[in-house]
Formats: C-alpha cells, sequence, structure tokens
C-alpha cells in the first residue's frame, strides 16, 4: 500500500517495553493503598482508551481541542514562518489532526525541510500516525520515539533547530511541581533559538468547564472506567466497572478539573500480580486525573520558575484555551553559560 520511499522515511525507536509494567506495578500499588486512592491518568491510554480520547475530542462539549485546534489555524504560519529547517518534536502525540495544520502551512508557503518527531506511549497509534503523515507530505523524514516523554528525553535527537511541542494541556495532568520539572528537563535540551510551543487550557465558568467532562453520551465517563481495564488486563485484577461511577467536577480552590471512579458499593478487589487486595468503601473514591486550568499570571509563573519565557502569546477570542510559544529565559542561559566557565576553569586548575 505504501511506496518503498515512503517507508524509507520512516524510522522507529521503541524505548518502553522494558519499563511499562514494573512502572504501572509500582504506580498502581503506591495509589491504591494511599489515603485518597488514585491511579496516574498516564494510564487512561492504552489502545482503547486512545480511540476514547479521540472521541471525547470531537464532542461539541469538550471545547478544549476543536479551540486549540481554531488558535492553530489562525497562527500555524506565523509559528512556522521563521523555521525554515529542523525538527518538530511533538511530546504525546496521539492522532494527526493538529501536527498536519502546522505541515500543511510549512508545505505550502516555504517548502521546508522539516522532520517531524514523534514521541507516544502507543507504538500502534505512532507507526499508523507516522505512515499517514509521509503519504501526505512527500519529502517528509518522520522519526517515531515509543517513550514516556516523562523519563525519555535522553532518546530524542538534539542537533538540528526545535520546536517542541506538547499539545492539549496534557501538561494540566501534572500537579503544579510536576509541571515545573517537566518544563524544567525540556528547557535542559533547548538551545537560546529553540521554541517551545505549549497548549493550556484556561480557567472559565464551572459550567463549562463541567459540562466538557460530564459529556451528555457519556464517552468521557467510559473514557474513565477504562482505566480499571487496564489495571484488570496487566496486573490480573478483577475490577467491576458497574460498581463505580464516573465523578468529575471543578476544585475552585485548586484551580483543577477532577475526575474520580466513585464507589457505589463496598468494594473488595483482588490485585493478583501484586498480592495485594484493596478494600473499598461505598462512596470512596479513586482518584483518576485531575486536569489544571490556568490563568496568564499563573501560567507566566509556571515557566519563569523553569527557566522559560513567553515569547508570543495565541489565544481565540473568548480566551478559553492558549497557545504560548517558549523560549529559554536569558538569565537561564546566562546561568548555563557561567557554571561551563567556571566548570572550565576548575578544569584548568586540576591540570595546571
Ligand atoms: C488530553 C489530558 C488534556 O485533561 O482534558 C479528556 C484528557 N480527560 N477528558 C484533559 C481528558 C477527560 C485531557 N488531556
Amino acid at each position: 500500500m505504501y511506496s518503498a520511499s515512503s517507508i524509507d522515511r520512516i524510522e522507529v525507536k521503541n524505548c518502553m517495553s522494558d519499563t511499562y509494567s514494573n512502572d504501572l506495578k509500582n504506580d498502581v500499588l503506591k495509589g491504591l493503598t494511599a489515603t485518597q486512592k488514585y491511579i496516574p491518568s498516564k494510564y487512561f491510554y492504552d489502545t482503547y482508551g486512545s480511540r476514547l480520547f479521540e472521541e471525547i475530542s470531537l464532542l461539541p462539549e469538550y471545547y478544549v481541542t476543536h479551540t486549540e485546534l481554531s488558535i492553530l489555524q489562525d497562527t500555524a504560519s506565523a509559528i512556522i514562518e521563521n523555521f525554515p529547517e529542523g525538527d518538530l518534536i511533538e511530546l504525546g502525540s496521539g492522532a494527526n489532526v493538529k501536527i498536519k495544520t502546522l505541515l500543511d502551512i510549512a508545505y505550502k508557503s516555504y517548502l521546508a525541510d522539516i522532520r517531524y518527531v514523534s514521541v507516544d506511549v502507543s507504538e500502534a497509534l505512532l507507526v499508523k500516525a507516522l505512515k499517514e503523515l509521509v503519504t501526505i507530505y512527500p519529502d517528509l523524514r518522520v522519526l517515531g520515539i515509543v517513550a514516556d516523554f516523562t523519563k525519555h528525553m535522553k532518546e530524542i535527537p538534539l542537533d538540528r533547530n526545535k520546536v517542541f511541542i506538547f499539545f492539549g494541556s496534557t501538561i494540566g495532568n501534572f500537579t503544579e511541581k510536576e509541571s515545573i520539572v517537566f518544563l524544567k528537563n525540556i528547557a535542559r535540551f533547548m538551545g537560546p533559538n529553540d521554541r517551545f510551543l505549549l497548549g493550556l487550557d484556561m480557567v472559565k465558568p464551572k459550567e463549562i468547564l463541567e459540562l466538557a467532562y460530564n459529556d451528555p453520551p457519556g464517552i468521557t465517563s467510559k473514557f474513565n472506567k477504562n482505566i480499571l481495564s487496564v489495571v484488570n488486563r496487566e496486573l490480573d485484577a478483577n475490577f467491576h466497572r458497574d460498581h463505580f461511577d464516573h465523578v468529575a467536577f471543578f476544585n475552585g480552590g485548586k484551580n483543577q478539573i477532577e475526575m474520580h471512579l466513585r464507589a457505589n458499593r463496598t468494594v473488595s478487589v483482588k490485585i493478583k500480580k501484586l498480592d495485594l487486595t484493596v478494600e473499598i468503601e461505598k462512596d470512596e473514591t479513586i482518584r483518576t486525573e485531575i486536569s489544571r486550568k490556568f490563568r496568564r499570571e499563573s501560567a507566566e509563573k509556571m515557566v519563569d520558575e523553569a527557566g522559560l519565557r513567553i515569547n508570543r502569546w495565541f489565544s481565540d477570542p473568548q480566551g478559553w484555551f492558549s497557545l504560548v510559544e517558549l523560549k529559554k529565559s536569558t538569565s537561564y542561559l546566562w546561568k548555563e553559560h557561567l557554571r561551563t566557565q567556571i566548570a572550565q576553569r576548575k578544569a584548568k586548575r586540576v591540570k595546571g
């Protein structure tokens, strides 16, 4: 179905398989023995979960995806115009819709020498997405890295100009601390001319937020409960999805949507691969996701702490979502410069 030349342009590196099941074990053990029980939201995304998320992103109530896409359509040429060659590195890419908007512009207007580097945990989805891209864009080279981008940043090639891309406000799934660690980690790999395109979902009226996570057709509920199937399958557990209800609400004190699974009866779950039985009381919840919402000031503070600065700020007319272009902050570049100089001087002293 694909010409040899299009296959030649696809390269895939897998850095995942060795750690995934061990991470899941540790995370579930920690989460289900905590006072507020939780399961980290990254485990939503098995093949079925990723497909459910794609369905969510098509829902009219879930304004996140279509709002971000509309901003991207309006700003793609401004974003891409001063990027003649280099790597577009997308973290947690999933489906292709958003990156295609950027590549369309790059190809139409600038004949850019761009390589698309995609980092995602699902190999099947990644390969499918990359195959589609090389058939659409005749000269595009693509590199897929099957990896957890919170852990495997070292696997990403850094020899060319770079634009890092993190769409969808997925950064909102991290706690404040985690998000700063994550941003710092990317900043470390950025040169003075590199950029970072970050999607941020903004604080807005509670009714709009809560409807987006409580869609009437119930896709988000299915998505939420799917995490139990992942644990059942991977750790040989016996969760019953019918024993839990989907709960999602806006926690105004913390400016975050929280998703939980609330037991509608007393539940006792055996998790064989952990040698663990978990007792859950009626009405007790397992938290499955936080999705933080931002204001301009909180976003500025967050990126500043990570050694980044806002270069350009793009938003929709209602201010519901923001696409923020970040660069490394000058003071941070200075600090790095000084650190290298001091290290060099020390090395000289040792020698002399
Ligand atoms: C893709 C992680 C940003 O937090 O809004 C959608 C995931 N959860 N509906 C989000 C999600 C429930 C989504 N992120």
